[in-house]
C-alpha cells in the first residue's frame, strides 16, 4: 500500500452552528472563526436565487426548495474534508432530515445547536435591521425545529449568554472531544 503525502493524516471537524433565525448562529460562528482560524461558510449564501426571492417575499421554503441548498452546503463540507481542513459552517438545519443531508458521508460534521427562548428571539429579529428574514417567519421556524437529539454528534447550548460565552461553551466541548488542541 502506498501513502499519499497530501492525504490528511487525521479526521477533521466541521462545526455546524445550527438553530432558528436570530438565535445567534452567525455571531457565534464569527467568534469561533476568530479563535480557531478555520475556513468559514455562511449557510445562507448557498441558497439558490429562487429561495432568496421566496424568503424576501416572506414565503416559507418547502423541503423541495431546501434539498439543493443543503446539498450545496454538504458538497462544500466534503471539499474541506477532502483537503484535510477543519471548518465552521452556519446552517439552520432545523429538521433531523436536513442534518442527515449534511452528515451523509461526512464524518467531520459536529452540530452546535444554539437554543434561545422565543421571546428573546422575537426581540432580536425585530431589532435587527437590513436582514432578509421577516420576523413573521420566526413562528414557522419554531414550529419546524426538531432539536438536536442525543444520538446526533454535537451539543445544545443556550444562546442567551454573551456571544463570547456561547462560543466558549462550544470550544470547551470541542476540546473535551479532542477535536481542538
Ligand atoms: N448571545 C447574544 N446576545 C445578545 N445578542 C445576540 C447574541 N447573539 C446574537 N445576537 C444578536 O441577535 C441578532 C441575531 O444574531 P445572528 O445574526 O447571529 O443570528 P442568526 O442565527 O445567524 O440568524 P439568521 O438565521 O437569521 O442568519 C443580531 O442582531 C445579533 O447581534
Ligand atoms: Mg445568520
Amino acid at each position: 500500500m502506498t501513502v499519499d503525502p497530501d492525504r490528511p493524516s487525521g479526521p477533521t471537524t466541521t462545526v455546524v452552528v445550527m438553530g432558528v433565525s436570530g438565535t445567534g448562529k452567525t455571531t457565534v460562528a464569527e467568534h469561533l472563526v476568530e479563535r480557531l482560524g478555520w475556513p468559514f461558510a455562511e449557510g445562507d449564501t448557498f441558497h439558490p436565487p429562487a429561495n432568496v426571492a421566496k424568503m424576501h417575499a416572506g414565503t416559507p421554503l418547502d423541503d423541495d426548495d431546501r434539498w439543493p441548498w443543503l446539498q450545496a452546503l454538504a458538497d462544500w463540507i466534503g471539499a474541506r474534508e477532502a483537503a484535510g481542513e477543519n471548518a465552521v459552517v452556519t446552517c439552520s438545519a432545523l429538521k433531523r432530515s436536513y442534518r442527515e443531508v449534511l452528515r451523509a458521508g461526512h464524518p467531520s460534521v459536529w452540530f452546535a445547536h444554539v437554543h434561545t427562548s422565543p421571546d428573546v428571539l422575537r426581540e432580536r429579529v425585530t431589532l435587527r435591521a437590513g436582514h432578509y428574514m421577516p420576523p413573521s417567519l420566526l413562528d414557522s421556524q419554531l414550529a419546524t425545529l426538531e432539536p438536536l437529539e442525543p444520538d446526533e454528534p454535537g451539543l445544545t447550548i443556550t444562546g442567551e449568554g454573551r456571544p463570547d460565552d456561547v462560543a466558549e461553551q462550544v470550544l470547551e466541548a470541542l476540546a473535551a472531544e479532542h477535536r481542538v488542541g
